[in-house]
């Protein structure tokens, strides 16, 4: 790997005062100090799997820092190989180290979505197991191969710009978030989604320096090495980390409620058996009597949400509710990092 790119893979490979300045950007950016910074850039975007918000928000990103940004259409490339030494006479077309260098000589950085869970689906797709899925081969390789910074639009592992689009959001309604409760609950969702985006939403709130309460069923639990980097984070931005397998009293007293679904990480290569458990969690829905119970808490999901199954309508359009602010923020804090990994501003 290029060790002088800087890429966007994780907030881990960042500080917290880093994610604090970023933030603190896209902050100014909102507030209408925004320059055409990019002119001349341009923004690569491959898009392994389905997106509404990610692809749009980069799109108008760009766009408004005078860059522009090409969406390639993967479904028309050539199939990529990962492996190393590999004798290419089966059906994958190009090597990724070739695909990698060449989009390297055109764009100024590329942007990756490769999530094995993200597809348009009806019901979960088999993948591999999680010890598999971890090492987000498709990103890693690409993060190996270019030789421009590379961001991360959602891998199996994280999704740093939703966390830093949350962060923005606590931010900008809350002020100081330091020491108000943040709990992330598991919420039911008829498939097994991936859990890139709960891992990077809760380290932001770590990094906010919030007291973080993870709420899921027994068995959903989230990475352990993940977990310990969360609370490093949060011990050393003055917050902690607490962990509850009830919605209802994980919630009580809180300042926000952000809901997310994920897969059983030990179900991960077998659907059916996920299933058979997360059909028995329907109940983890977030009510209006549940927000009844926090303190006044604003609401918060990255979308797209399954109403009604999720959350309750009730919920999602309540004058707490601050999905639309979330969604709109994933642009502010995307150019916050475009013009910081693309431009010459750090
Ligand atoms: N929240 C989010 O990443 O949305 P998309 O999947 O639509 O990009």
């Amino acid at each position: 790997m290029n060790k002088h790119i800087k890429h966007f893979y994780s907030a881990l490979d960042y500080s917290s005062s880093e994610i604090q300045y970023l933030v603190n950007l896209a902050l100014k950016m909102k507030s209408g100090s925004v320059k055409k910074s990019l002119a001349g850039k341009t923004l690569g975007m491959l898009f392994f799997n389905p997106s509404l918000r990610t692809r749009v928000s980069f799109a108008v990103a760009m766009l408004k820092l005078g860059g522009c940004a090409i969406d390639l259409p993967i479904k028309e490339s050539y199939t990529f190989e990962y492996g190393n030494g590999i004798v290419m006479d089966k059906s994958t077309i190009e090597h990724v180290k070739d695909a990698a260098g060449v989009l390297s000589r055109y764009c100024d950085a590329l942007a990756i979505r490769s999530s094995d869970l993200i597809t348009t689906s009806s019901d979960s797709v088999e993948v591999s197991s999680w010890e598999m899925l971890k090492k987000d081969t498709v990103i890693k390789k690409f993060m190996e191969y270019a030789t421009v910074p590379v961001i991360n639009m959602e891998s199996n592992v994280y999704h740093p710009c939703q966390g830093l689009g949350d962060a923005l959001t606590i931010k900008e309604k809350l002020g100081n978030p330091k020491g108000k409760k943040y709990v992330l609950t598991w919420a039911y969702h008829p498939k097994a989604l991936p859990m890139a985006t709960p891992n990077s939403q809760i380290l932001a709130a770590c990094d906010l320096g919030m007291d973080v309460v993870i709420a899921n069923p027994p068995g959903w639990e989230l990475e352990p090495s993940i977990i310990n980097a969360m609370a490093l984070r949060a011990k050393q931005s003055g917050g902690s980390l607490a962990f509850s397998d009830s919605m209802n009293e994980a919630i009580k007293g809180s300042d926000v409620v952000c809901a997310k679904s994920w897969g059983a990480l030990k179900c991960y290569g077998n659907w059916s058996e996920e299933k058979k458990l997360r059909d028995q969690l329907k109940h983890w829905i977030v009510t209006k009597e549940k927000m009844s119970l926090t303190h006044h808490a604003l609401f918060m999901h990255c979308l797209p949400v399954r109403r009604n199954v999720e959350a309750t309508e009730e919920v999602l359009d309540s004058k707490n509710s601050v999905i639309l602010d979330e969604a709109e923020n994933r642009m502010w804090a995307q150019m916050a990092i475009l013009e910081t990994v693309l431009g010459e501003t750090v």
